[in-house]
């Protein structure tokens, strides 16, 4: 394993998946772990990140000495490479010579393991106010730019290096050579890390860990749980059951993609729960965006525990565990930490006995988002579901402003089909992050259509790009895809005589309208 240490400001997640690109598993740690703790864990390389402190700030973490003394190879970046400079008796200081963004940077010595085979003049990334003015005593000078005279070093000997900028940013262009450079050249590591292992590595813990007990796994047609509950499948076949809650607001030909083709691609057994007509008579009446939302969430749940409570009663072995798709950023966020958490199903809600504890299988918690659909691929899923884009949990519910009805959620499910068709055969599913598309129930305007008149509802289209959903930029769609979509729309779904493009980006508004 390398270890990522965390300084802080999602840097660290950044750099472990790159690590990972390269081919070499990595963990994310967080700096206050002890440096013992950290060479228990028979760490091949340390890399030390970036982080949003001044070296010299009250406060500022550091790492001890110790560290660099232990004969693991160290690759310092940004404030983790200030960190070396200065614990091994180099001079950084606020000199005024603040750097920020793409900066040309100058390979000073020829070779130099991280250097070797690059550009005498690359572009970095650069984010930094102290600058490092000499390099600590064994350490040879490897690159600079305009105002940093040490921008890069290395001590060969200590195998120990380090680099002001961030070679983890795709601006630094040659940053992932760099940093392949470190780990197969500085610290002599082999790229054996591929998805296979991941799998087979994965499948025999599952089996290990299960036993001859059953378990259980809720799907939700995402990305996540599917690959989880495939990975499942692959190493316990029949002691898993997967749960599909089909709550009628789902989007068109979503619901039998999931009894289809997930069965055929995993051959897993399958609960599907038609729940429809309990949800709308939920929702019935309901316009509140967060009522709705708290109805869909109350509902799933007690139709989940239903049918828990009906596996738990078919014959077999004990149901002991619970399959989730927790990925390795939702691990990191909750503070990292390892060990199998012990949850306790809400038996106070659906009426499953007291006594009822699941223990969760989590196999995607080591993975990012694209190694989960890189391990689905390899598993045998099909595009569809691998490549799907991210759909909430409460559906088309919360896609009609307005309430939500039986008419409403089919006319949405038209045009949403014809949406998500027209962008597949435009070939832009890649390029945009979603693209929610949205029933203004409670407006109406007015158009005309053959002779007649109408009076209509608008739908609105919101494509989007974002890297999280965390922050999303409207896409800049064609115009010749939107006249197409548009046109579609209007002559296809009886009740909609308007298509509008929504071009906000988040903040200030949500990606989702409710
Ligand atoms: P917003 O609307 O908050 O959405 O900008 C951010 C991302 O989250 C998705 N989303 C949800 N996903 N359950 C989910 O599983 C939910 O209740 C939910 N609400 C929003 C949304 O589609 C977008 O990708």
């Amino acid at each position: 394993v390398v270890l990522v240490v965390d300084f802080g400001a999602q840097y660290a997640q950044l750099i472990a998946r790159r690590v990972r690109e390269a081919r070499v598993y990595s963990e994310i740690v967080p700096s206050t772990m002890p440096v013992a703790e950290m060479l228990a864990k028979n760490p091949r390389a340390i890399i030390l990140s970036g982080g949003p402190s001044s070296v010299y700030a009250e406060g500022a973490p550091s790492i001890d000495r110790a560290l660099f003394e232990a004969g693991v190879p160290v690759f310092g970046m940004c404030y983790g490479f200030q960190l070396m400079a200065t614990t091994l008796g180099g001079t950084v200081d606020d000199n005024g010579a603040r750097e920020y963004g793409r900066t040309p940077l100058t390979v000073s010595k020829t070779g130099s393991t991280l250097f070797e085979g690059t550009p005498a003049e690359q572009p970095v990334w650069m984010s930094h106010g102290d600058a490092c003015s000499a390099a600590p005593e064994g350490f040879t000078v490897t690159a600079s730019t305009d105002v940093v005279p040490v921008a890069a070093f290395e001590n060969d000997e200590k195998k120990l290096y380090g680099v002001q900028y961030h070679p983890e940013v795709m601006h630094s262009t040659h940053g992932q050579q760099v940093l392949e450079h470190f780990l197969y050249r500085g610290a002599g590591i082999e790229p054996t890390w591929t998805t296979t292992n991941v799998v087979e590595e994965q499948i025999a813990l599952i089996r290990e860990q299960v036993g001859d007990k059953r378990a259980i796994c809720g799907l939700s047609g995402g990305v996540d749980s599917a690959v989880a509950a495939a990975l499942v499948q692959k190493a316990i076949g029949s002691q898993l059951t997967c749960v599909y809650v089909d709550h009628g607001l789902m989007r068109k030909g979503e619901t039998e993609q999931v009894e289809k083709d997930f069965v055929a691609a995993t051959g897993a057994k399958l609960k599907v729960v038609d729940a429809e007509k309990r949800f709308l008579d939920a929702l019935a009446g309901v316009s509140d965006p967060e009522q709705k939302r708290k109805i869909i969430g109350r509902e799933f749940i007690r139709v989940f525990e239903q049918a828990q409570l009906e596996i738990l009663q078919e014959d077999g072995p004990e149901v002991a565990f619970l399959v989730q798709g927790t990925l390795y950023p939702d691990v990191v966020e909750s503070g990292g930490g390892t060990g199998t958490a012990n949850i306790k199903s809400h038996h106070n809600v659906g009426g499953l006995p007291d006594d009822i504890e699941f223990q969760l299988v989590e196999p995607l918690r080591q993975l990012f988002k694209d190694e989960v659909r890189m391990v689905g691929q390899e598993l045998g899923l099909p595009e569809e579901i691998v490549q799907r884009q991210p759909f909430p949990g409460p559906g088309l519910g919360i896609r009609i402003v307005g309430e939500v009805t039986k008419e409403r959620l089919d006319l949405l499910r038209e045009a949403d089909a014809i949406a998500r068709e027209e962008l597949t055969a435009a070939g832009l599913d890649r390029d945009i992050w979603q693209c929610p598309v949205v029933l203004l129930a409670d407006v109406r305007s007015v158009g005309v259509q053959g002779d007649g008149r109408t009076y209509g509802h608008p739908i609105v289209l919101r494509p989007v790009s974002s890297e999280d959903a965390m922050t999303a930029d409207w896409s800049r769609l064609p115009y010749e895809t939107l006249a197409k979509i548009s046109t579609r729309i209007t002559n296809e779904v009886a009740e909609v005589n308007r298509v509008v493009l929504d071009v906000t980006s988040k903040p200030p508004g949500t990606i989702e309208w409710e």
